[in-house]
């Protein structure tokens, strides 16, 4: 079978590495092509990048040489964007335009009216926005989002209780690993004896994206689903995995066993279609009192779940519970290639 030639974009930083090791035995894609910044290029991979992961570079990447991220220079038809926000917008623009499927796992065209904001569990008929897309580009590209790290798992959990109860509200208060401000990202002696209850931008994506994810396509539209979300979002002293707890008000309450069955039973076309990086459960309930967690149950399901528990009653809300996701795998790298899968699996990539 052959296989269709992929780029990584920002492909030495954190996300970048992530994406090698999803990409390199991947059965459909074939890394082909690896960019970042100007310090990078000509360099080979091998060099160029700060190894982060606990296993080899594998042998053929080491040797790539790194490509400016220039829509030129790049020639792969499905490119997998890890690029930093400030450059993103535009750039992923121009790779559309010269006929590229962007599977991007930056922030700037998220929340674009004609932008598929997707988790393939979720919202898999908003893929539908991409002919909006080309209709603009005139090109048989787009640019396809995953949401941001807290807000992929945030919404793997509401997702199953929206759909068997409608869900009115959410608060939700987020401990965040470091790995999720990239390499080098905070400077230790910033974050060693301390919490950081702050990181710009991410509490009004984690109000807004699941908006977009629970809303209902209409036509070539997303209508904002108007479920009313408030975030806080710290930075800890963790390495990987993003823990959050979670307050839910439903339309009418239901029993606490239903909800964790909710839990139990979510599965979707990911599942349904045997997706190579699909997780057989994408949300996965403990019923232990002290679980999820970060060391014990970020890696379950190959990092690619949302690991829930201690669903109990609420004095404010109906019910709470604490959620834990792995933020560079499903809550980036992992979420961008089941993206891509997905487009794979209903033949958009020819
Ligand atoms: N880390 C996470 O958990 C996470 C989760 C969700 C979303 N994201 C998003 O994913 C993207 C990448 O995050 P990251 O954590 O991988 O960041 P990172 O570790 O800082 O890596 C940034 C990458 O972008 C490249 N780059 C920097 N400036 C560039 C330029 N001017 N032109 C071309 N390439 C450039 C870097 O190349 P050099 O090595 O050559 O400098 C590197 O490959 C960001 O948009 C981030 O917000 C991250």
């Amino acid at each position: 079978m052959n296989k269709i030639p992929v780029a990584i974009l920002g492909a030495t930083g954190l996300v970048g590495q992530r994406f090698i090791t999803l990409l390199a035995n991947h059965p459909w894609f074939e890394i082909a092509e690896l960019a970042a910044s100007d310090n990078s290029v000509g360099k080979k991979y091998g060099a160029a990048a700060k190894w982060q992961l606990p296993f080899e570079i594998p042998a053929r990447l080491a040797q790539m040489s790194v490509l400016p991220c220039d829509p030129h220079a790049v020639q792969a038809p499905l490119v997998f964007s890890a690029l930093p926000t400030d450059i993103a917008g535009a750039l992923e623009v121009e790779f559309a335009k010269r006929g590229a499927i962007v599977s991007s796992n930056a922030s700037p065209h998220r929340m674009g009216a004609d932008v598929p904001l997707v988790i393939p569990e979720v919202n898999p008929d908003h893929l539908a926005l991409a002919c909006v897309q080309r209709k603009k580009f005139n090109s048989k590209g787009f640019i396809l989002c995953n949401g941001n790290c807290t807000t992929i798992h945030l919404v793997l959990a509401l997702a199953p209780l929206h759909q068997r109860f409608g869900l009115k509200k959410a608060l939700v208060t987020s401990m965040q690993a470091l790995s999720g401000a990239g390499y080098p990202g905070v400077a230790s002696l910033d974050i060693i004896d301390n919490v950081v209850p702050y990181i710009g931008g991410e509490e009004d994506k984690v109000e807004q994206e699941p908006r977009k994810f629970l809303g209902k396509l209409n036509g070539e539209t997303i209508e904002l689903s108007d479920i009313r979300i408030s975030a806080h979002c710290n930075r800890v002293a963790t390495r990987d995995g993003h823990m959050e707890t979670v307050s839910v008000e439903f339309e009418t309450k239901p029993q606490l066993e239903d909800v964790i069955a909710a839990f139990d039973e979510f599965r979707g076309l990911p599942q349904e279609l045997a997706l190579p990086l699909a997780p057989a459960r994408p949300t996965v309930y403990r019923r232990e009192p002290d679980r999820p967690q970060l060391k014990l149950d970020r890696d379950a399901e190959k990092g690619m779940a949302t690991i829930i528990g201690r669903l109990r009653e609420c004095a404010v809300l109906d019910y709470k519970f604490v959620l834990l996701g792995h933020n560079t795998l499903r809550g980036a790298a992992g979420a961008t290639v089941l993206n891509a899968e997905l487009l794979y699996a209903q033949g958009e990539l020819g």
